[in-house]
C-alpha cells in the first residue's frame, strides 16, 4: 500500500531539502576565510569547508504560549511573529489552529501577513508559517485553513509513539499508532498539493521504543512527511542517549536522508540546550526554540542559547543559521514584557546580569582584556552601551539613532514621536536619559501587554 507514494515523495523531499537546507559549494583557503567579510565567514569552518545549514523553527506563539499565564492575544502575537522574521528566523510555529478560534485568527492573520513580507529578512523570503495539528482529519483541515495565505506554510502533525502514551493516553495498539501517523500525514500531504510542506512529529520519541519509532519514522516518510522530529517531550533524555538515538534513527530510517531531521527538547532536568546541541552533532538540521526558553513546565529549549553555542564554538558544532544575533537582546525583552515571563538575571546570553563583571579580579581582568572574562561581545546579541549622553537638550535625531543601536528600528514615526516626547518628560526630571529609560518607555507605551480587564473598585 505504501510503495506507490515513495518514489514521488523521495523526489519532492530532495528538492525540499535543495531548497531549504542548501549547501554552499565554494570552499576556501584559510587566507581566503580569514579575509572574507565575518557575514561569510561564518558559513564557511576553519578548514574553509562548507557548513550546513541549520533551521531554526521557533514554537514562543505555540509550546511557548503553553507556559502558564503566558496567554498571548492576537495583536501581540503578530508583533512578536514580525520581531522573529526579522531576526531571521526560517519557520514560525505560530499556534494550534483548532485548539481555539482565538488561536485560529492569530495563525490565520500571521500568516496572511508575515508569511508574505520579505522586507528586512536576512533570507529574503518570508517566513514559513506553520500550525501544530494532532495526527486527525479536523485538525489537520483547520490547521490548513490557517496557513494556507502564506506564501510558505507548513502543517506540523503529531502523535504519541512511547508504549506509555499509547496505553494509558490513546488506548491504541502500536499498528494502530503507525497506521493513524501514515493516514494523517498522507492527508496532510494531499490538501496542501504540493505547496507547502509537513512535519511529523512523535510525541515522547524520547521513551519510545527505537525499534518502533523506526518503523513510525519509515512510514510517515513514506506518507509525505519532509520534516521528522524527535521531540523530548517530558525533558527525560540525556545528550549522549539521544546523541545515540539520532545515530541510530540516521541508520535504520529508510529515506531519512531526504528528510531534514529535527531536535525538539523540554527543559525539566535543565538539559534542553545540551541535548539540543548533541542533536545537532548527530544529524539534526532543524531545532525547534522558544524565546527565553518559555514553554510547558520548566519549558523548551532557548534560541538566544543554542544560537550563541553555535557562534561562540563552531569548531564543536558546525553549522550555520540565518538568524541575526543582533536582535537577540530586542527580542527577548519583548517576549518577557508581553508574556508577563519575566527572564530571571543570571539566565545565559539574555539575562540582566549576562554581561555584567561585579568581582574586582574580574573588572579589573576585563579592563585589561575584554576576552580574559568574557566570550560573547555583547554587541553581538545587541546589548550596547550609551555612547551618547542623551538629556532635555538632545534633539529627536540623538533619540531615533539610539533607539536604532539598541535594535529598535522597526518603530513607525508615530511611535517615535510619542517615545521622544516621554523621553524628554523624564530629562526634564532626572537631567540624563539611560538605555534602561529608553526601554522601559517603550515597553510601556508599545510592547506592553493589552489591558483585557481592569481593578475598578473592592468591596
Ligand atoms: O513536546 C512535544 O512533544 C511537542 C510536540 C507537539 C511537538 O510539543
Ligand atoms: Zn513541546
Amino acid at each position: 500500500m505504501l510503495r506507490s507514494a515513495l518514489s514521488r515523495v523521495l523526489s519532492r523531499s530532495c528538492i525540499y531539502q535543495q531548497q531549504h537546507c542548501q549547501r554552499r559549494c565554494l570552499v576556501f583557503s584559510n587566507d581566503t576565510l580569514a579575509s572574507l567579510p565575518p557575514e561569510f565567514r561564518r558559513l564557511y569552518n576553519k578548514k574553509g569547508t562548507e557548513l550546513e545549514q541549520l533551521l531554526v523553527l521557533d514554537t514562543t506563539l505555540r509550546d511557548g504560549e503553553q507556559s502558564p499565564g503566558a496567554t498571548l492575544n492576537v495583536g501581540e502575537k503578530l508583533k512578536i511573529a514580525e520581531q522573529l522574521a526579522l531576526m531571521g528566523v526560517d519557520i514560525c510555529e505560530a499556534g494550534f489552529p483548532i485548539s481555539s478560534p482565538g488561536d485560529f485568527e492569530a495563525v490565520q492573520v500571521i500568516a496572511d501577513t508575515v508569511g508574505n513580507e520579505i522586507e528586512n529578512r536576512p533570507q529574503g523570503t518570508p517566513m514559513r508559517i506553520a500550525g501544530l495539528a494532532r495526527a486527525k482529519r479536523k485538525d489537520i483541515e483547520r490547521c490548513y485553513d490557517a496557513v494556507k495565505g502564506a506564501s510558505s506554510y507548513r502543517i506540523h502533525t503529531f502523535l504519541a509513539t512511547s508504549d506509555i502514551h499509547l496505553k494509558h493516553k490513546l488506548f491504541i495498539t502500536r499498528d494502530q499508532c503507525i497506521q493513524q501517523s501514515y493516514d494523517a500525514v498522507k492527508f496532510a500531504n494531499e490538501l496542501i498539493d504540493g505547496s507547502g510542506d509537513v512535519e511529523f512529529s512523535a510525541e515522547d520519541a524520547s521513551r519510545t521504543d527505537p525499534q518502533f519509532l523506526v518503523d513510525v519514522f519509515t512510514a510517515v516518510i513514506e506518507a509525505g512527511a519532509s520534516t521528522i522530529n524527535v521531540p523530548d517531550t517530558v525533558g527525560y533524555t540525556f545528550p549522549r542517549e539521544i546523541a545515540v538515538l539520532f545515530h541510530y534513527l540516521k541508520k535504520k530510517v529508510s529515506g531519512i536522508d531526504n528528510v531534514i531531521l529535527s531536535a525538539h527538547c523540554h527543559d525539566d532536568l535543565g538539559l534542553a540546550t545540551a541535548n539540543t546541541l548533541a542533536c545537532i552533532r548527530n544529524g539534526a538540521r532543524q531545532v525547534e526554540v522558544t524565546c527565553n526558553g518559555i514553554g510547558e513546565r520548566a519549558g523548551n529549549t532557548c534560541i538566544e542559547e543554542v544560537i550563541m553555542a553555535l557562534n561562540v564554538r563552531p569548531d564543536v558544532v558546525p553549522v550555520y543559521t540565518n538568524i541575526d544575533t543582533r536582535r537577540i537582546n530586542v527580542t527577548s525583552k519583548m517576549v518577557s514584557s508581553l508574556t508577563g515571563m519575566v527572564v530571571q538575571p543570571n539566565k545565559a546570553i539574555v539575562g540582566s546580569n549576562a554581561f555584567v563583571h561585579e568581582a574586582g579580579i574580574h573588572q579589573d581582568g576585563v579592563l585589561k582584556h575584554r576576552q580574559n572574562y568574557e566570550i560573547i561581545d555583547p554587541a553581538m546579541v545587541g546589548v550596547t552601551t550609551d555612547s551618547l549622553h542623551l538629556g532635555k537638550h538632545s534633539g529627536k535625531r540623538a533619540y531615533e539613532n539610539r533607539l536604532l543601536e539598541l535594535g529598535y528600528d522597526n518603530l513607525d514615526e508615530e511611535q517615535v514621536d510619542l517615545l521622544v516626547t516621554k523621553y524628554k518628560q523624564i530629562a526634564d526630571k532626572k537631567k540624563l536619559v539611560t538605555d534602561a529609560d529608553l526601554e522601559a518607555v517603550i515597553f510601556d507605551e508599545i510592547y506592553h501587554p493589552i489591558v483585557c480587564w481592569e481593578l475598578v473598585g473592592m468591596h
